[in-house]
């Protein structure tokens, strides 16, 4: 039985009111495996030092591989990459046997067409309850112009256009 007081669906719902932007986390395991995950749990944490932050489920199939990668990278989704963020959120497949990609640190392979790319050091992890938060420090970042894949309610949509005074 979940520990939580209400309904976990209706909680999962509420949190979804947040908007977030989407990402794509690769690492190369400790014996070579590359994995990745779709995750729009990314943050931003520290200028100085450069610090963003992730969450990623307990049973993720890539969990011990990412736990173990000296290092990882996070890819900023654009709105015309809703096909590899629903590719990349697919549990326990090879998801890199039809992509051609080069490495980056650690051997984490680098996906194309994002708007922003950040090879992290694999810093800290602290316990996120049924998630493990992970901290990496950025050592080498791209970023590119575009407009980026939005993940609100439950669904992928594109970004709304300019608010009038912004
Ligand atoms: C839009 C979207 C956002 C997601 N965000 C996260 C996340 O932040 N953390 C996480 O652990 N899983 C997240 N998931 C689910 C994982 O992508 C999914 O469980 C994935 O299959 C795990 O793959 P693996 O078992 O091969 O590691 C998200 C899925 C989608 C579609």
């Amino acid at each position: 039985m979940p520990n939580t007081p209400f309904d976990s669906r209706e909680f999962r719902n509420a949190l979804g009111n947040f908007a977030t932007g989407v990402t794509i986390v690769t690492a190369k395991g400790k014996n070579g495996e590359l994995v990745g995950v779709t995750a729009s749990s990314f943050n931003s944490v520290s200028l100085d030092p450069p610090l963003i932050l992730w969450s990623l489920d307990r049973s993720s199939t890539s969990l011990q591989a990412i736990e173990t990668a000296s290092h990882f990278c996070v890819h900023i989704l654009g709105d015309a990459q809703a096909d590899e963020c629903m590719a990349f959120a697919k549990s326990g497949v090879d998801k890199f046997s039809e992509l051609s990609c080069d490495e980056g640190l650690g051997g984490a392979p680098l996906i194309d067409g994002c708007l922003g790319r950040f090879e992290c050091r694999n810093v800290v992890h602290h316990d996120g309850g049924d998630h493990v938060i992970i901290i990496g420090e950025v050592e080498r970042f791209v970023t590119r112009e575009g407009n980026p894949l939005v993940f609100f309610r439950g669904k992928l949509s594109a970004i709304a256009p300019e608010m009038d005074g912004a």
